[in-house]
């Protein structure tokens, strides 16, 4: 039997193995694949020591370099700020009624004022601002406690019936029936006379008298024509707009237990620019005074 021979370089050296007659050669690696294996290797053990890479218990090697993510992040998020504060800055001291009337600043306002709500406000009054049960709805004219910039700038700033701010907006319904301020009928009727004020009453005979119980036991809030006071937050109950419903089983479940409706303040987790930021994006939303 001849000895094999590469037509290639004419060497006889094979690895040795052989399946059915057929044999390997062993030839070198060409020059330049092994000096690209041996750099990626170089560069490989560069880079692990200069870049985070190492995985440990908690954490990762940190690198000589000093680079992360997130510091590129946060000077990112510095730059963004250095570039924005000359108008943020001016967004402070501006007056809060001449907020609308400055085109360039509002605009400026409305878009960083939509990002801010997109993050902070959308879980609880929709990304959209529609609102659900017992979220107001902040795209409609119809404000528990104000629509002018300078209301809605304190309703943002200090929030609603929280714990953390002094200046909280606050109010309380009573519990009718938990605490036992009017008889079961009484309750029944009045929920009539709230029902027939912006549709069809469930009972129409109870009307007369939960209209008295209302003069006596409800307009000093909801005022007499039941139209709402801003000072209580206290909703107007003529417009069938509901922010907790205006079915039978809402109102007296409303009239029984009360509501009490809490919103956060914003004044200790947002800049002031941002609220005033906000402020404009929701002023903007279509129910703005
Ligand atoms: C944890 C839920 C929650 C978050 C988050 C929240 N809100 Fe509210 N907001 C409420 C509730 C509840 C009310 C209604 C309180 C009441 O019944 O009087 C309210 C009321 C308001 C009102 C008053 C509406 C009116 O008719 O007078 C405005 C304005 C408002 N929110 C704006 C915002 C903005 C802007 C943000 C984001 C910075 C925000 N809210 C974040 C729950 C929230
Ligand atoms: C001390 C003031 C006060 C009195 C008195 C009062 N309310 Fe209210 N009422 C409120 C406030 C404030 C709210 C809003 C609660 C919230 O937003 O969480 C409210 C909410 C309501 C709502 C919910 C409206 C909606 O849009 O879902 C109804 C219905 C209502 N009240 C009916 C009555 C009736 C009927 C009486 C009398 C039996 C009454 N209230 C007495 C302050 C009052």
């Amino acid at each position: 039997m001849t000895k094999p021979v590469d037509k290639f370089k004419g060497d006889p050296n094979t690895t040795g193995h052989q399946w059915d007659g057929i044999e390997e050669f062993d030839n070198p690696m060409p020059r330049w694949w092994l000096w690209t294996f041996y750099a990626t290797i170089i560069w490989g053990v560069i880079y692990t020591i200069a870049y985070p890479a190492w995985p440990l218990v908690n954490s990762a090697t940190a690198g000589l370099m000093g680079w992360s993510s997130r510091a590129d992040v946060a000077a990112e998020i510095a730059a963004v700020e250095e570039a924005n504060g000359p108008i943020n800055a001016k967004l402070e001291q501006m007056e809060l009624a001449a907020l609308t009337s400055d085109p360039e600043l509002n605009r400026y306002a409305v878009s960083a004022g939509g990002a801010v709500f997109k993050t902070w406000c959308a879980q609880c009054h929709g990304s959209g601002a529609a609102g659900a049960v017992g979220y107001p709805n902040l795209l409609d004219d119809d404000w528990l406690w104000g629509g002018s910039v300078e209301d809605i700038h304190a309703t943002v700033s200090y929030g609603i019936r929280n714990e953390e701010s002094d200046d909280a907006r606050y109010s309380e319904m009573p519990a009718f029936g938990r605490d036992e301020l009017l008889e079961k009928g009484e309750i029944d009727a009045v929920v009539n006379y709230v029902m027939s004020l912006s549709g069809t009453p469930e009972d129409a005979t109870l009307v007369t008298v939960g209209a008295e119980v209302f003069a006596d036991n409800c307009a000093s809030c909801h005022g007499d024509t039941a139209l709402g006071d801003r000072d209580q937050g206290a909703p107007n109950l003529a417009d069938a707009i509901w922010l907790y419903g205006g079915d039978y089983a809402s109102l007296k479940e409303t009239v029984t237990n009360s509501r009490y409706g809490v919103m956060p303040n914003w004044d200790s987790r947002l800049t002031e620019a941002e609220i005033r930021a906000v402020t404009a994006y929701v002023h903007q939303l279509g129910g703005g005074e």
